[in-house]
């Protein structure tokens, strides 16, 4: 059987939070590719898979999928423990990375996967903010000049493949081209991501890409609407859902996306741009310091239980 444009036979995912546990998922149901799924901590994988399974099982039972369907998509996912480390994912066409918005984790783990995996691997990563053209820079080792032929051709497989959160409801894919990436990374990276049923739109590799740059000034002002006592929590949400058919209000979805992943895409779009119209509010900071992550920490500004 011929291979689709991505040829992709294996991928591996990076991080097995709730972004990389989704992205997972759609690569092994939608475009039904073997899956290497490594997290370091084995109490988050089985926690993405435990959801993942509740996920295929909610499939099941809606009729959209057959159980034969859900059990062959389970099985395409094979977990890499701790041991084997990145070298378990050697065997990748491309690795989609998907740990938390740090640069410097981010750098050093594409340093790494330059040197651990296949070298036609496409090296992709899952950032909202990052530059990608840093990571694909990072990725070349300190000895190779990154003018060379050798140097153009490790960064040019680097990627921005930015999915949405959750990933198997959002239709979109954002990419984004680091200056180095290769147009062969791009084609395939892009068709992959149509195999996984989605639809892709480009963005240049400026902080926060299309989506953050708009989507967090909006989440932010929201904020500062709420610190400043413009409005309370219901009716600042209640106000844009009903008023702009918003499927979630503001200060809901920075809850739903994490307010620790906000303000770190908030600071990446302050130090990047300098523009004093993205400088995080004091209270979004504030409920950082206090460990109030949002939904995935149990208190945002709503209470989850
Ligand atoms: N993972 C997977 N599926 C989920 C889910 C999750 N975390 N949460 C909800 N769903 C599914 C439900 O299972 C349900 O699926 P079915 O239709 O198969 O039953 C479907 O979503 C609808 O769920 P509900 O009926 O429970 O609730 P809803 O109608 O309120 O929809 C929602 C939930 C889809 C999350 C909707 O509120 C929504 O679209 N919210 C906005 C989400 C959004 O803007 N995401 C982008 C965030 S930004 C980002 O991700 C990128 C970034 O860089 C920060």
């Amino acid at each position: 059987m011929s291979l689709p444009h991505h040829a992709i036979r294996t991928l591996a995912v990076l991080g097995a939070g709730q972004m990389g546990t989704g992205i997972a998922l759609v690569s092994s149901l939608r475009a039904k590719v073997p899956v290497l799924l490594h997290d370091k901590s084995p109490q988050q994988t089985k926690k993405g898979l435990t959801f993942l399974e509740k996920l295929l099982e909610k499939d099941v039972n809606k009729g959209r999928i057959t159980s034969s369907e859900a059990k062959e998509a389970r099985d395409r996912i094979t977990v890499v423990g701790e041991e084997a480390g990145l070298k378990g994912l050697r065997d990748a066409d491309m690795v989609v990375e998907a740990v938390s918005e740090n640069l410097e984790l981010k750098q050093m783990l594409f340093s790494n996967l330059a040197r651990e995996v296949n070298p036609n691997a496409i090296l992709a990563s899952n950032t909202s903010s990052i530059s990608i053209t840093k990571i694909a820079s990072a990725a070349i080792p300190k000895d190779v000049s990154a003018a060379s032929e050798e140097g153009k051709k490790i960064s040019g497989r680097v990627v921005g493949l930015h999915f949405f959160n959750p990933v198997p409801v959002m239709k979109l894919v954002e990419l984004i081209s680091a200056l180095q990436t290769s147009q062969d990374t791009l084609d395939r990276a892009r068709s992959f991501a149509v195999a996984c049923g989605k639809e892709v739109t480009v963005s240049k590799d400026v902080p926060g890409f299309v989506s953050n740059a708009l989507l967090m000034p909006f989440i932010n002002e929201a904020i500062m609407h709420l610190e400043k006592g413009i409005a309370t929590r219901d009716d600042i949400d209640t106000t844009l859902k009903l008023g702009m058919n918003h499927p979630m209000g503001p200060l809901q979805l920075a809850d739903f996306i994490g307010l620790d992943t906000c303000l770190a895409i908030q600071e990446t779009l302050y130090n990047g741009t300098r523009d004093s119209k993205y400088r995080p509010s004091v209270l979004l900071e504030r409920m950082v310091d206090a460990g109030w992550y949002g939904k995935k920490s149990g208190k945002g500004f709503y209470e989850y239980s």
